[in-house]
């Protein structure tokens, strides 16, 4: 319901969404309309919407592993398929945090429910927070989500673009986060080198080729550098994973998402810069997960 008498009925606004192309017509629509502050502000946004723009940036949020995320104009929407990798994290996360219990990173629990997750500061007794890193951070969601099921964490977000900046330092406050501008691990502190317990990435995996294929809403509303993940979408991939071993606490875990069709490839980087891989899918989510895990006996940091 609006918080106004509204001169749009729900069917008008129905309507045109399903005019414009929207399968959903009826939910946006509702959401249009809980969200929207006065008439002028939801006709706004009906023609927003209507004129392509991506339902999450006409509402200003998204909703990724049951929290609402903010997500601004010109940045990368979250995706629902990013929320495996996120549950991925968290489960390589618990086994840091409790070495002396198993875990299973396939654990299908639900990533929107922090209860009974890493326990209490997402740490073991006597041990210090856990440290975790989101590269190519965008709005900084998967980060945010990640802290949220852990507890407390030592949180840090990097990205490239400055719009991604300033929306992610608004989602990763709630954890205390620091979100830095910049080239992959470039903008950290150089006193996390060696000391990173969990380093996702969600970075750009389009092959340029493709990302002229790619629906609407991405390749007009979201920026190509988000996007394009050069000529077989792995040239970012392959510098995280090139980097990795450096930031890593022995132990640690990099963890990414590609295609299924690119992890053989994503595998034999991950396995070149000397980190243990694993490979996990969700055919419900369309997701795959690449991993590497530092082993936890290696001398010094490398990369
Ligand atoms: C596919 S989006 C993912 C955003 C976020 N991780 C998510 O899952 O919603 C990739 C992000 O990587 C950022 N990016 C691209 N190249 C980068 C680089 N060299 N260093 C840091 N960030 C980069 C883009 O600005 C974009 O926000």
């Amino acid at each position: 319901m609006p918080a106004f008498p509204s001169p749009l009925s729900e069917s008008a606004i129905v309507a045109r969404l399903r005019a414009a192309g929207c399968v959903f017509a009826e939910d946006e629509a509702r959401l249009l309309l809980a969200e929207a502050r006065t008439p002028a502000g939801l006709a706004d946004m009906v023609d927003r919407r209507v004129a392509g723009q991506p339902l999450e940036h006409v509402l200003g949020w998204a909703e990724f592993c049951g929290l609402r995320m903010a997500v601004d104009p010109g940045v990368f929407v979250p995706r629902r398929r990013t929320e495996f990798l996120v549950r991925q994290a968290a489960a390589l996360a618990r086994q840091a945090a409790a070495p002396a219990g198993p875990a299973d990173p396939a654990d299908p629990a639900d990533p929107a429910d922090p209860a009974g997750r890493a326990g209490p500061g997402g740490q073991a007794p006597g041990r210090a927070r856990l440290v975790v890193v989101d590269l190519c951070c965008g709005s900084g969601a998967a980060g945010a989500a990640l802290a949220a099921i852990l507890g407390q964490v030592e949180l840090h977000a990097v990205d490239i673009d400055r719009a991604a900046v300033r929306c992610a330092r608004r989602n990763v406050a709630a954890a205390g986060g620091q979100v830095y501008e910049g080239d992959l691990c470039a903008p950290l502190p150089a006193t996390l080198r060696g000391r990173v317990d969990i380093l996702i990435a969600n970075a750009p995996y389009v092959p340029t080729e493709e990302v002229g294929m790619l629906p609407p809403e991405a390749r007009l509303h979201e920026p190509r550098v988000a996007l394009d993940g050069g000529a077989d979408g792995l040239d970012i991939l392959r510098r995280v994973t090139a980097a990795a071993p450096t930031w890593l606490a022995p132990g640690g875990h990099l963890l990414f998402e590609t295609s299924e069709r690119q992890a053989p490839r994503a595998v034999a980087a991950v396995t070149r810069s000397g980190l243990i891989p694993h490979v996990a899918s969700s055919g419900q989510l369309n997701a795959t997960v690449v991993a590497g895990t530092r082993p936890a006996a290696a001398g010094g940091p490398g990369g």
